[in-house]
This record gives structure tokens, sequence and C-alpha cells, in this order.
């Protein structure tokens, strides 16, 4: 099978679909594959480590040509969906549940549509699951980013000019990203609290050395492991609680997402007031619109001496490791289509029905 690797041509997007090791092994399994001169440079990868992995490169206006499958990391723009070959597939983060316009494109266009979100969450398809390797990423950098504009220590020290105490971190939504921000703010030293509406997860938040922050209350979580949306009432309750104990710590980062919807609104303007100058809000839910009042998506502000960051897409931060996690996921959904190289979809399987958001059958007459 003839697999395209374009580059990605959102602003800002520093990723790469196939990352050249993963063009190797895509190779020495029979696939073909053709990447678009410059499309890993932004993530350090050169042409020549592609066309030595086995790729063959090609221009802008070569690359889809005679594709049957195109790997992106996003969703192709509308020019692109007019360049990719009727009849082809196409692996990325889709946005099914957000752009209906971009998914009806597709099935215009006669394109098999396969989104990354839409993998079930079950254990046999955990090498594909980009949710959770991006997540990783963004939960990682989001501490980076709090711990460089605290004006404070994250760990504490004991110096000859006196005693620092340790930065206290709470952590709002405890799924991949929020575990991976707790891991990496006790590894740098922090005092860190978890808290997530699935109960579940106390106990992880235990384990990686984190206390769970009860506010007393508990949402549903859906057959497909995803928190439920708390009810109007709850949602004010826990807005309530988190005001009543946002003083007391310098960082706080949120995560919290329900699939589909807004992210939900956890931290109201007063809460901000109440924390110390100096305390920092990163909110890894700002391009669902955000878990604090005053996030401004894209932006980095200060409001009421509190910083807030807002920066979207930080996986695109660390292009290197998030491209080579990202290709991993590929690979293993690319090989479970394609066995041995050759297309061979089975409407039965639940990963491939699942992830399935446009078929080609579809396309009216
Ligand atoms: P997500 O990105 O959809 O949401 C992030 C977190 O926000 C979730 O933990 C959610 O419970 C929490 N949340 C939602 N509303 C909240 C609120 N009002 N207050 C506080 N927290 C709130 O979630 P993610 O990280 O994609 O994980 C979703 C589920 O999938 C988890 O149960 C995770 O363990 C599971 N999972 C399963 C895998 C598998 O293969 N079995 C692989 C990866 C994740």
């Amino acid at each position: 099978m003839r697999v395209a690797v374009p580059k990605e041509t959102t602003a800002g997007e520093r990723r790469v679909a196939l990352v050249p090791d993963i063009v190797k092994r895509l190779t020495a399994a029979g696939f073909d594959i053709v990447v678009e001169r410059g499309a890993g440079a932004a993530a350090s990868f050169s042409d020549r480590e592609y066309e030595e992995a086995g790729a063959r490169l090609a221009g802008r206006d070569e690359v889809f040509g005679e594709a049957q499958a195109v790997v992106k990391v996003l969703k192709p723009s509308s020019e692109e969906v007019e360049a990719l070959p009727q009849g082809s597939i196409l692996i990325g983060f889709l946005q099914p549940l957000t752009d209906a316009e971009g998914v009806e494109r597709l099935t215009r266009r006669g394109v098999t549509g396969f989104a990354l979100e839409s993998v079930p969450r079950i254990t046999r398809a955990q090498p594909m699951d980009a949710l959770s390797s991006q997540a990783t990423v963004a939960g990682y950098k989001a501490i980076l980013l709090a711990a460089d504009r605290l004006p404070r220590f994250f760990p504490m020290l004991m110096t000859a000019a006196g005693t620092v105490a340790p930065a206290k971190v709470l952590v709002l939504g405890a799924g991949v990203a929020g575990l991976q921000a707790i891991a990496t703010a006790r590894r740098l030293g922090a005092v860190v609290s978890g808290f997530d509406v699935r109960p579940a997860v106390r106990e992880q938040v235990e384990s990686l050395g984190a206390s769970f922050l009860d506010l007393g209350i508990v949402g549903e979580e859906t057959a497909g492991g995803y928190a439920g949306e708390l009810s109007a009432d709850e949602q004010r309750r826990q807005q309530e609680e988190l005001e009543a104990r946002m003083a007391d710590f310098d960082v706080v980062v949120t995560t919290a997402l329900i699939p589909g919807r807004p992210a939900p609104r956890l931290i109201p303007a007063s809460a901000v007031q109440a924390m110390r100058a100096g305390s920092v809000v990163v909110d890894l839910a700002a391009e669902a619109g955000g878990n604090c009042e005053l996030t401004e998506p894209g932006q980095e502000v200060v409001r009421e001496g509190v910083t807030i960051v807002g920066l979207t897409n930080l996986p695109s931060s660390l292009p290197v490791h998030a491209s080579q996690l990202y290709a991993r996921n590929v690979q293993a959904l690319l090989t479970h289509l394609a066995p041995d190289g050759e297309l061979n979809l089975d409407w039965e399987d639940e990963i491939t029905a699942g992830a399935c958001v446009t078929r080609r059958e579809e396309v009216p007459a």
C-alpha cells in the first residue's frame, strides 16, 4: 500500500505523522512510503533520514498523487481534502465530534477517514491511542511551563541562606495528561494534590505520591471510561469548593475534558482572585474553551497578579518525542487496517469500525 506523509500546514504545528524509524519498519513490512520534502524538518527529522529509512521524497503537488493512504497529525485543510485521491484512506486527528463540516467534506470527497480520537479505549487498541500519547506530552509540558512562570522554586531547599518551602501544586482532572503532570511535578519536588470526578482515579493519584483533594463531588464514568458531564448544581458546588481551596496552591494545572463538549468550567474568576500574587494556572483545556473563566485560548495573561497560561497544542512544542510516539500510534493503526501492507478493512472489527468516521460507500451517487 502506498502511504503519503504530507508536511503539516496548520500554523504552529511542528509534528510529523511518521518519523524515519517507523518508516523503516513500515517499509520492511511491505508499505511504500512517500514523504513530502521538509515534512519532518520542524521536528528535527531530515529528508536524508527519511530517504535512508526507505521513503521516497516528493514535492507538495506530487505527495498525494497515487496515495492509497494519507497520514497526518491534524485534520486536512479544505485544499488538502481536494488533493486527497478519491477512495483513499486518511488517518489523523479529524475532530469527528467537533468538526462535522470537515467530516462531511471528506465524505463528499469519497475518502475513508479514520480519526485517532475515535479509536476505542480498549486494551487491544492501546498501541494506537494517540490521545494518550499526546496527552502525556501535554501533561509534562504543562508542569515545565508552570515551573518556568512561577517566581518560586518547586523543590524544598535547605541552604546556608535559609530553607525554601516546596511549591504546592494542584492538578484538576487526573486522566492521562493530569497523571503525567502529577508525576512530573513530583519529580521536580513539589507537594502535589490531584482531583478528578471519576472516583477510580483516587488510587492512581495516590500511587504517584500525591494526595487526593476530596471536594465531595463524584461524577459518572461512561462506558468508554470517560467522565460524564456534571449537573449544573454539582458544577456550582465544585466551583465553590475550589474557590475555598485555591489559595492554598502556588500552581493549578487543569486538564478536565468531556469528549465533544465545551470544557467544564471549574475555576471561576473569583477563585483566581483568591490565589496569591505570582501563582500560576496552566489550562490544558484551553482549546476546548478552558477550565478557568479567565483563560484566553492561545494566550498567556496575568489577571489579579496570577499568570494564566492558555497556550494550545503543547504536544507540538516537544515535536521530536510527540512525533515519535504519534508515529508509533499511526503504525499500529496502519498495520491493523492493512496487515502485510495490503488494505483489508474488516467492518466487523471494533477498532476499524470505531475509528472510521467517514466511509467511501456513503458518497451519494
Ligand atoms: P479526558 O482528556 O477526556 O479528560 C481528562 C480528565 O478530566 C478525565 O480524567 C476526566 O475524568 C476529568 N474530568 C472531567 N470533568 C471533570 C470535572 N468537572 N472535574 C474534574 N475532572 C474532570 O480523559 P483521558 O485522559 O483521555 O482519559 C479518559 C479515560 O480513558 C480515563 O479513564 C483513562 O484512564 C482511560 N484510558 C484508557 C485507556 C485504555 O486503553 N484502556 C488508555 C488511556 C486512557
